[in-house]
């Protein structure tokens, strides 16, 4: 594998967030990117929240997080936008079968859909959930739709789920993350598939 440091140093990184229980992995995910140089940018969903303070990603990414799409003391900059278009690579971790599916369908009702919707650049997704809710249809639909635009997926891995048994939906640990998003970074450089409607 190629040196990581050398990949990812001087990298902006967008990193979204959603509600899932291995939300308490992410700090550990940006303080290993940032340790290897990458400038980490962080935005999260309300059902995040409840999962992993965005203090604690604030303090070890060392910018404030995106919370809230409408915040007024953003300025007259629109966030968000400037936000995705600044992203070298982009990774969605963990992410949450609801998010998913907002992707896969275009629907913007959140930091998080309405910022990886506008990201140009190369994105990784690291899914986690529940064995059932993985094998699901619906899931399994969205997850092809998504890689069949040039989304590239790191796990989900089986093992210990948080309901206390074992199963395929474990996100894939912060090292394993990182590592595919070294893999990407020295991948093909095109990103995420634009169209013009209709065709
Ligand atoms: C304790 C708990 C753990 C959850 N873990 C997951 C999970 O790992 N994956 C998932 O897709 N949803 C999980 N959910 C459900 C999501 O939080 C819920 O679908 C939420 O609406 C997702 O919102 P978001 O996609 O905007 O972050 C969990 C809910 C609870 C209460």
């Amino acid at each position: 594998m190629a040196d990581p440091g050398r990949v990812l140093a001087g990298k902006n990184v967008l990193l979204g967030v959603t509600g899932g229980i291995a939300a308490y992995k992410t700090p550990e995910l940006v303080r290993q990117l940032v340790q290897l140089g990458a400038d980490v940018r962080v935005v999260m969903t309300v059902a995040a929240r409840e999962f992993v303070a965005p203090l604690a990603l604030q303090v070890v990414s060392g910018h404030p997080v995106l919370t809230d799409l409408f915040d007024r003391s953003a300025g007259a900059e629109v966030r968000h936008i400037a936000l995705a278009r600044s992203a070298d690579l982009a990774v969605l971790a963990p992410a949450t079968a609801n998010l998913l599916g907002k992707l896969a369908h275009g629907i913007a009702d959140d930091p998080v859909g309405t910022v990886f919707l506008a990201v140009t650049a190369p994105t990784l997704i690291a899914p986690a959930m529940n064995d059932a809710m993985w094998a699901h249809p619906a899931v399994a639909e969205s997850v092809g739709r998504l890689v069949s635009w040039n989304y590239r997926l790191v796990g989900p891995e089986e093992g210990f789920l948080a309901e206390g048994y074992a199963g395929v939906g474990r996100m894939s640990e912060p090292e394993t993350i990182v590592a595919a998003l070294v893999e990407m970074a020295e991948g093909p450089t095109d990103g995420i598939r634009r169209s013009v409607a209709g065709r």
